[in-house]
């Protein structure tokens, strides 16, 4: 922790940030658990964070975004480095499309997803009702193609602007960036902002759509357990070549309603892992990997995790 005590000057003490040192962000993600930072930033513009970045890139110092944490795990150790969050300014701002016709929304990286598909629905523009229920900075859902059964992510996106680590701007057009199955080639950076393409249409529609996408997610899924949403990536079912539910998979193996410590294996949907108020993420990811193992026992199938986890042990993964 000394580093970067000793380092604050030369990195942010000049810049327009809210900065917090050994800041508790295990307790910013939806498990509401892990560990700290060494510094948690908050830039109020984007000048601000490209020269932090610039400056990080300069010293060797790693740099992280948090999104909302509806996806993460930070390890019970914590971090080192810098950690970004765009909860501030510019990076929460949209700009509607003005055409009755609709078009394209320009939209900061930090906003919120949900309030996204809510707003967007009000207005009558068709275009993120596919992505109801899902917690989740725009940013966030952009680098993990959030989604589900009724669509992703990628189907939104016109553009993004990426910041790089040596702090330039790029607009890179969706053609590149190599969407899949939650997933995306985004090159290093951060996401600062996106075009979604949105039509006009009936705004009962969209709001119709809207319900049914969250009804569905309400009824199959424990949306008040504390959680990071489904653990696992739903695998390719090699004999038909679809995906299939990894839920599925955990409750056929028998793992529904485990306990290890302070986490469980939902009741309602296996790919779900819950922790009690207070737990530890280490007991998240131990359980994680003993459903990992009994399913590869049961369904001769190796799960391969989509919830992102923050550690000081080498990469994030
Ligand atoms: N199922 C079970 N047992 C379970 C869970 C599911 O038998 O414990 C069965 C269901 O009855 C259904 C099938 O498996 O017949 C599929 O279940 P579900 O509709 O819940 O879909 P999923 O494939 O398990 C995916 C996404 C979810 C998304 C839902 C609905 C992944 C890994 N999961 O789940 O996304 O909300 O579809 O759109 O792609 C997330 O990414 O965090 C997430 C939760």
């Amino acid at each position: 922790m000394t580093t970067m005590t000793t380092l604050r000057e030369q990195l942010w003490s000049d810049l327009d940030v809210e900065a917090t040192l050994d800041a508790p962000i295990g307790a910013l993600t939806w498990y509401e658990a892990g560990g700290r930072a060494e510094v948690l930033i908050l830039p109020r513009t984007i000048e601000s964070l490209q020269v932090l970045c610039r400056r990080c890139c300069e010293q060797g110092i790693a740099v992280r975004t948090l999104g909302s944490g509806a996806n993460l795990i930070v390890d019970d150790a914590g971090v080192n480095g810098v950690v970004v969050r765009l909860s501030r300014g510019a990076f929460q701002a949209t700009a509607w499309p003005q055409e009755t016709a609709g078009g394209l929304a320009h939209i900061g990286a930090g906003a919120d997803l949900m309030s996204l598909v809510q707003e967007s629905a009000r207005r009558g523009l068709a275009g993120l009702s596919q992505l109801a229920g899902i917690p989740a900075s725009l940013g966030g859902a952009v680098r993990m193609n959030a989604g589900g059964s009724f669509g992703d992510t990628a189907q939104s996106i016109h553009t993004i602007e990426l910041l790089t680590p040596v702090g330039e701007i790029c607009i890179i057009p969706k053609v590149d960036l190599g969407f899949a199955y939650r997933t995306c080639n985004l090159p290093a950076g951060i996401v600062l902002a996106a075009t979604v393409a949105l039509a006009a249409t009936d705004p009962v529609k969209v709001r119709a759509h809207v319900k049914e996408v969250f009804e569905y997610k309400s009824r199959t899924q424990p949306m008040s357990d504390r959680s990071a949403g489904c653990m696992f990536k739903n695998p390719i079912d090699p004999s038909t070549g679809q995906r299939q539910s990894a839920g599925r998979l955990i409750d056929l193996a028998g793992m529904k309603g485990t306990t290890l410590r302070s986490a469980f294996v939902s009741e309602r949907h296996g790919n779900f892992i819950g922790l009690h108020a207070g737990g530890s993420t280490n007991d998240v990811l131990a359980l994680a990997l003993a459903v990992q193992q009994r399913v590869l026992d049961h369904a001769g199938i190796r799960l391969e995790r989509e919830v992102v986890v923050w550690s000081q042990r080498g990469e994030d993964s």
